[in-house]
């Protein structure tokens, strides 16, 4: 059975790029084989440093990830920190990393500059990354592309420990959907919460609506054609809007004689229709909090399983048993 594994920080709320580039892909996956979520909670110290804040984002972005349609039924669905094994394998593969490999890394480097702390922790955040990974035998990733650069370091480092110590991981491939591989957000460049250019999923109509209507666009008068190509606007229209709709637009753009303020309030209703189910799903499980407890906890009770295997393994590989 195909063994496919992904894990999202718990560091904030979910937006557009987060759901077509990593939840969409996870849980669209969910039946094409044996499935672990994870909500990377070890990572989020890395930027999260208030206990309550990260306590009440990692059940946010469960109760997101379920609500989208995540099914703990179908996959086994855990919170990293309730298996310590991620953060022993890390240790033992951080002895075969070498230095240069993590110097290399792009997004040390976009973090320290975008104003983290430049901690050991977040140098290392590729090698934890690697034993998140390693740790389920996984052998598919799915991820946004920001994060291939990750997976081709978990590859090098499995590669380094096999040949030290004989077979003892999977090389996993990652899979990265290129159809949805960069969201942009509201300023053109990709959505990030770090740019500040997000569109939430959950938001509030009334805040999502403001957000959608301050796009930024060209100075295009209402009445010319507008450029359809590299249009944010029509970007993100085409992720939720049907096909006969998205043609709609594209010809009005090139027509003219529509502003660009309407095809926003377009954009604004097609996202919030795509999002109402999920809206709902979100509410209903709002009311039952002691559910989210409890799917955590029998999907640690799973992840468990697999993990104390391979961990077994590696302390063997290494000399540790
Ligand atoms: P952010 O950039 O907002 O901090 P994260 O780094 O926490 O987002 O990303 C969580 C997941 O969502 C990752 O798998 C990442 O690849 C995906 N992702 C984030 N932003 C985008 C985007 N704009 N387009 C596609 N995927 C994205
Ligand atoms: N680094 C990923 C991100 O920032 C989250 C993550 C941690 C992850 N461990 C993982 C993703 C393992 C896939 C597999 O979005």
């Amino acid at each position: 059975m195909l063994r496919i594994l992904s894990g999202i920080q718990p560091t904030g709320t979910l937006h557009l790029g987060n759901y077509f580039g990593m939840m969409r892909p996870s849980i669209a996956l969910q039946d094409e084989g044996d499935a672990y979520y994870f909500i990377a909670d070890y990572h989020a110290l890395t930027s999260v440093h208030d206990p309550d804040l990260l306590r009440a984002n990692v059940r946010g972005v469960a109760l997101d990830f379920i609500a989208c349609g995540l099914d703990p039924r179908r996959c086994c669905f855990f919170r990293q920190s309730d298996i310590p094994a991620h953060v022993e394998l890390a240790w033992l593969l951080s002895t075969v990393t070498p230095m240069g490999l993590l110097e290399r890394a792009h997004s040390y480097k976009d973090k320290v500059a975008r104003g983290l702390d430049a901690s050991h922790g977040l140098f290392a955040y590729p090698v934890l990354m690697a034993a998140d990974i390693l740790l389920y035998d996984s052998a598919l990733v799915p991820v946004g592309k920001d994060q291939k650069q990750h997976l081709e370091m978990t590859r090098d480092i499995a590669q380094k420990f096999n040949d030290r110590y004989g077979n003892t991981f999977r090389i996993p491939e990652p899979r990265i959907g290129e159809e949805t591989a960069v969201v942009p957000g509201l300023d053109g460049q990709k959505m990030s919460k770090s740019y500040h250019n997000t569109i939430e999923i959950f938001a509030e109509e009334k805040v999502l609506k403001k957000k959608v209507m301050g796009l930024v666009t060209d100075s295009t008068p209402v009445e010319a054609p507008k450029p359809v190509e590299n249009s944010t606007i029509l970007a993100l229209y085409r992720l939720v809007a049907s096909a006969a709709d998205v043609q709609q637009m594209e010809q009005e753009f090139m027509n003219g004689g529509v502003g660009y303020g309407d095809f926003k309030k377009r954009l604004f209703g097609a996202i919030w229709e795509y999002f109402a189910p999920q809206r709902t799903r979100r509410a209903e499980l709002e009311r039952n909090p002691d559910e989210i407890d409890r799917i955590l906890a029998d999907g640690a009770a799973r992840a468990r399983q697999v993990a104390d295997v391979v961990i077994e393994r590696a302390r063997e590989a290494v000399g540790l048993r």
